[in-house]
């Protein structure tokens, strides 16, 4: 089963999600631009993952310098390519700067000394995100009540982390404890992380799951088939506001309206100490084909305008609760000494 990245006889193998649930593809890659690429276009997405998939990006760059007097050089070039892939989500910059203390502290050791420092906290990256995220199933799932339906936006699974998932990762943790547990997924317009991948990890994991479209989960909530909200993030600014896939704001907002607990499951990398509130995030816009097809083809005029942000952000009070590896935080949120 899975994992979403993997680093394999000094190449990274991914499994494309592109292609997920029809096919089940593996792409390896040896270049850190290919890895930079596959980021970009989804290969590997989730803010976890994306971490995890640039630090191996940054091993196999290094990886491939031939002389210690190219190093510095390289190495700029490496994690500046790497940095330029997709802007919100906290953990790609997070791994990169970790890569870099990593990088600084190796100075003045022969090179391959340095490539295997730099190789194992890559390594180190990936391993511990396991352990958190397993921290987060224990810290998260006495919040979800035997019996409960819980819904989920987008994909904050094992295919967005380096295993075993944030949000799902809770509902996870629920399930394993003996619970009797249903999952609304919402498809997730427009790239159908929730469609695609969700439902396709619950599935085979034995979590019953039902798939409904976005526009569907006020009414749901209002006939009373949804008990609590569970979702990922991509950063989190340190008064708790959060920004994650599109549409979780709305999700959001609904659950507020229907006295929902609304609950966002991420580790501390996504914590974003430096921005005070969520306004300062940077939202990715991507392209517009995306929204203006599905399945490859066109769905409406193809000269219609279109706007496609990636990410949203949902204001901290209607929050109820932030689960961390370091325990669940309540509001007032305030994130500036936990890091
Ligand atoms: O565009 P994506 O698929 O990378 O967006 C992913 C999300 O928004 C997830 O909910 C978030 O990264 C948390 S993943 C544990």
């Amino acid at each position: 089963m899975l994992p979403a990245i993997e680093w394999k006889k000094n190449r990274v193998v991914m499994i494309d999600q592109r292609k997920l649930p029809l096919k089940e593809i593996y792409l390896e890659y040896r270049r850190y631009d290919q890895v930079a690429r596959a980021i970009e276009t989804m290969v590997i997405r989730g803010a976890p993952a994306i971490g995890v998939a640039a630090a191996y990006g940054v091993a196999l760059g290094v990886l491939a310098v031939r002389s210690g007097k190219d190093i510095d050089r390289a190495f700029e070039k490496i994690t500046r390519r790497l940095e330029r892939t997709r802007p919100t989500a906290r953990n790609l910059f997070w791994a990169l700067e970790r890569m870099r203390r990593t990088f600084d502290a190796s100075r003045g050791l022969k090179l391959a000394d340095l490539k295997r420092r730099m190789l194992d906290e890559a390594r180190a990256i990936e391993t511990e995100d396991v352990a958190t995220n397993e921290a987060i199933g224990r810290h998260g799932r006495d919040l979800i009540p035997d019996g409960a339906t819980v819904l989920t936006h987008c994909n904050a699974g094992e295919l967005a982390t380096a295993g075993y998932g944030t949000a799902v990762g809770v509902i996870r943790a629920a399930h394993e404890q003996g619970k009797k547990i249903r999952v609304f997924s919402d498809e997730t317009r427009p790239f159908l992380q929730g469609a695609r991948l969700t439902c396709w990890e619950l599935d085979r994991r034995g979590i019953p799951v039902v798939l409904i479209t976005d526009n569907m989960a006020g009414w749901f909530m209002r006939k009373g088939e949804i008990q609590v909200v569970v979702v990922g993030a991509d950063r989190i600014a340190r008064n708790g506001d959060t920004a994650n896939k599109i549409g979780t704001y709305s999700v959001a907002v609904l659950a507020k309206e229907h006295g929902i607990p609304f609950y966002v499951a991420a580790p501390m990398s996504t914590v974003d100490a430096g921005l005070a509130t969520g306004d300062e995030i940077p939202i990715e816009e991507r392209d517009p084909r995306e929204v203006r097809e599905a399945g490859g083809r066109c769905i409406t005029l193809p000269h219609i305008a279109v706007r496609n942000p990636a990410f949203d952000v949902t204001p901290a009070k209607h929050i109820a609760g932030i689960i961390t590896e370091k325990g669940v935080f309540r509001p007032p949120y305030d994130f500036r000494r936990v890091q």
